[in-house]
């Protein structure tokens, strides 16, 4: 997505450990008029399948699947990241592991929300080693309901994510896929730039 990449090279800033920070119109302060355009892209993209709910993850996932679930008109679930284990019964739940944070959290998402007969796409801000994303992806498994596809506005495509998870077969839509960044130039390369 053109606007997107142009966006990321003029105010993204890449940071050292190979960190992309788009915390002035992605993550922090949000530019909702790119993230109209973000979500106008991904139903052009899903044009094809039905959509009756989209799942993210909390925290910086809600404000973008906000926007897209307006141009799909279906509910925005997000899952829990949570210590607290007593609702166990209740909700669908299951572990995932930040290599960045270095930490083991649990997310949840309540029985009530997500279950057989729903048509569940994924999105998310950022996709790098996947583990948010297979977790999601676990829970709709468990509920019974149908995961239709993943749409990711920013997909870091030298961690293994987008390869992992499109090995398992998700259909994965990634707005910008970042091939190699270099902090000292402050220069991005996207996959599709030749
Ligand atoms: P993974 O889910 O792909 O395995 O992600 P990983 O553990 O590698 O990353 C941990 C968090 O850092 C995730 O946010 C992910 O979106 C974010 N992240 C990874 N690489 C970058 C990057 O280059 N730039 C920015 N800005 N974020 C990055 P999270 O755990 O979902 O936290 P939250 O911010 O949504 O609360
Ligand atoms: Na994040
Ligand atoms: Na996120």
């Amino acid at each position: 997505m053109q606007i997107l990449k142009d966006r990321i090279r003029k105010d993204g800033k890449i940071k050292a450990g190979n960190v992309l920070k788009v915390d002035s119109f992605l993550n922090h302060q949000m530019d909702i008029k790119l993230f109209g355009e973000i979500g106008k892209e991904f139903k052009r993209r899903f044009a094809d399948v039905e959509v009756t709910k989209i799942l993210t993850i909390e925290a910086s996932g809600i404000g973008i699947a906000c926007i897209v679930a307006q141009y799909f008109d279906v509910p925005v679930v997000f899952a829990k990241k949570t210590q607290t284990k007593n609702i166990a019964g209740e909700v669908y739940t299951t572990k995932v592991e930040s290599y960045t944070h270095g930490r083991v959290y649990d997310i949840i998402v309540s029985k009530e929300f997500l279950g057989a007969g729903d048509k569940v796409l994924l999105i998310d801000d950022f996709l790098a080693n996947g583990k948010a994303l297979e977790g999601l992806a676990a829970l709709v498994r468990d509920s019974g309901a149908e995961l239709v596809g993943a749409g990711i506005v920013i997909e870091k495509g030298f961690q293994v994510g987008g390869d992992l998870l499109r090995s398992e077969g998700i259909r994965l839509e990634s707005l910008a896929i970042v091939e190699s960044m270099d902090e000292e130039a402050q220069t991005i390369v996207f996959r599709d730039d030749e």
